[in-house]
């Protein structure tokens, strides 16, 4: 038997504790990323997640969320929803009860409500003020593309050295040996209506194998949905690399996907052994680990890779 495991990025903190107790009363991977995430989803202080979570430039919450199942390959996603407070829920249920992997916006919703979801105001008083003050410095974007363009780039410039660059992961390995992962996000705030990140695609932002191991991200999306970086980590582990090795490997390469906007990444990684390793371009960022014995999580310091 194995000894329940789960990781998670920074902003994970507040949910790891009840993600391990899930493992500890016998449950699976999968129930314990989505009660981890769950609780991050409903933490109102992250604006990078859920209900709290930052709006589009409309002033919109849409919320983008994955499952993968590394012991049957199964996944389900949803993107762009509105007004539901665990996007991770409805992902699992796509993943669960749909021949399909991901719904998006008003498909989701109409999917979520089916479900038994209740729909509820997202945009908190807090959000909606960040919101605002982002607006006056960015709402020039309302005005047009360029303007929008101007804007994203400016505010893009001080996001590579960001400690906390919001999305949560979470990987969980069960006392069976499977492995779950677990992605949820509400994106870029004052991101063009529609724009999905890397949280819900499959292979960019998540990935799970029980062969092999399981890797998921938080930073820039749209270089990992360019270099599918949740899925090179683990092909490099399938391939006979060690975990630190994959992950490097991934990370670095992204420096050939640079962009004006920005080249920032996170991964977090484990491998079938309940190994565990986790990078950034930026300095001093960190990772949580908590295994069944352990009474608290371990804050640990993230690999830094040179862009
Ligand atoms: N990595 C989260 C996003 O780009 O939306």
């Amino acid at each position: 038997m194995y000894t329940g495991l789960v990781i998670t990025s920074a902003n994970g903190d507040v949910g790891i504790g009840e993600s391990i107790k899930v493992l500890k009363n016998g449950g699976t991977a999968l129930d314990a990323i989505v009660t981890g995430i769950r609780a991050v989803e409903s933490n109102l202080s992250d604006h990078s997640v859920g209900r709290g979570g930052l709006p589009n430039l409309l002033g919109q919450v849409e919320l983008d969320a994955s499952v993968m199942d590394g012991q049957t390959l199964n996944a389900g996603a949803v993107a762009g929803l509105k007004n539901f407070e665990h996007p991770i829920s409805i992902a699992r249920k796509v993943m669960e009860e749909l021949p399909h992997v991901m719904l998006v916006d008003r498909g989701a919703a109409k999917f979520a409500k089916e479900m038994g979801f209740h729909p509820r105001n997202l945009l908190t008083a807090a959000a909606k003020k960040k919101w605002v003050e982002g607006l006056d410095e960015r709402g020039e974007g309302l005005k047009g593309m360029d303007k929008y363009l101007e804007n994203l780039r400016k505010y893009s410039s001080n996001l590579p050295t960001a400690r906390h660059l919001g999305t949560v992961n979470f990987i969980a390995r069960d006392r069976k040996g499977n492995i779950a992962s677990g992605v949820s996000t509400s994106g870029l705030g004052w991101k063009y209506p529609g724009r999905v990140g890397d949280s819900p695609i499959i292979g960019a932002g998540n990935f799970a194998d029980n062969r092999y191991g399981s890797a998921a991200c938080t930073g820039r999306g749209e270089l990992s949905m360019r270099a599918c970086t949740a899925r090179s980590v683990v092909l490099y582990l399938q391939s006979g690399m060690t975990l630190m090795d994959a992950g490097q490997k991934a990370m670095e390469d992204l420096k050939d996907y640079q962009d004006s906007f920005g080249t920032y990444m996170n991964i977090v990684c484990m491998d079938k052994d309940g190994e565990t390793a986790a990078f950034s371009f930026a300095e001093s960022t960190t990772y949580n680990v908590q295994n069944e014995e352990m009474d608290r999580y371990e804050e640990i310091p993230r690999k830094k890779i040179n862009i």
